[in-house]
């Protein structure tokens, strides 16, 4: 397949029973922004590949290429991916591409990546790149998860992003993180729509409550999340960026359904 790539599987991380990433080799031409997404798949039977959209977790620079998944038990693609090993073979597509880049808004203060479940992949990626850091003065990345198991990557954004020897100064000045749990305790409870309509996020967080000049988002998650988060954006005056024109905010579907 010309348009594929073969890549190996070099490490598999499972976060709890419906979660699991993984890294790959790269071939040293793969290009991508931070934030895109691809094609990624399984050989089937036959020999035909079985592809499904993935955002890229690993940043640009990175050697490797890691991706967050959901495991659906009967889902066509993961649930053979799940049982992926060391040493397996993965097809990753030449073409990444997709809308959550930083250039397609318009230059603000500060940028909100709103993600639930798997739709944190692409904002991975996102706040390991130094230059989000020279184009906003905070970022602030929500997790919204049903159980406190699906906060995947929590360590790693809290204890080893900060202390990153490239990029952890910028990930302590400038970096917010708001985890949140809808079935059970945790710090923060409830979805981030009411987080947001209620003004107890950016309570939390101690932010002015979001306003045209100086707010930007980039959102992943569900489409009943994407739906509902437009709409409270839509309704307080912001703009989808769309056909090459830059407004403040960008969406991608988190690529569930695999
Ligand atoms: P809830 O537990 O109230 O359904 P999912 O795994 O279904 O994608 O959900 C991930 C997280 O996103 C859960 O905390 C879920 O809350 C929340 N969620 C689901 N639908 C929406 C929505 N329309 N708007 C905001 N958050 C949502």
């Amino acid at each position: 397949m010309s348009n594929l790539n073969t890549e190996t599987v070099t490490s598999v991380h499972h976060w709890n029973d419906t979660l699991f990433s993984f890294t790959t080799s790269r071939d040293p031409g793969f290009r991508f922004k931070n934030g895109h997404f691809t094609m990624i798949g399984l050989e089937q039977e036959g020999g035909r590949p079985l592809l499904r959209a993935y955002s890229i977790a690993s940043a640009n620079y990175e050697e490797e290429l890691e991706f967050f998944s959901i495991k659906v038990p009967d889902g066509p693609l993961t649930s053979q991916l799940q049982k992926i090993q060391p040493g397996d073979k993965i097809y990753v597509s030449r073409k990444p591409t997709g809308t959550l880049v930083a250039d397609h808004l318009r230059p603000g203060k500060r940028l909100w990546l709103l993600s639930t479940g798997t739709g944190l992949a692409p904002f991975m990626s996102i706040i390991k790149d130094p230059e989000i850091y020279d184009q906003f003065d905070q970022v602030i990345l929500t997790h919204g998860v049903r159980y406190t198991s699906e906060l995947a990557y929590r360590e790693i954004i809290e204890n080893e992003l900060p202390n990153n020897e490239f990029f952890g100064e910028y990930v302590r000045n400038q970096l917010l993180y708001y985890p949140t749990v809808t079935r059970e305790p945790y710090r923060n409870k409830g979805r981030l729509t009411d987080l947001m309509t209620s003004g107890k996020i950016f309570e939390d967080l101690n932010l002015p409550t979001p306003n045209l000049d100086e707010d930007r988002f980039m959102l992943c998650g569900s489409p009943a999340m994407l739906k509902d988060l437009t709409d409270i954006l839509d309704g307080w005056g912001f703009r989808e960026s769309r056909g090459g024109h830059s407004h403040e905010y960008v969406i991608e579907r988190a690529f569930v359904e695999k």
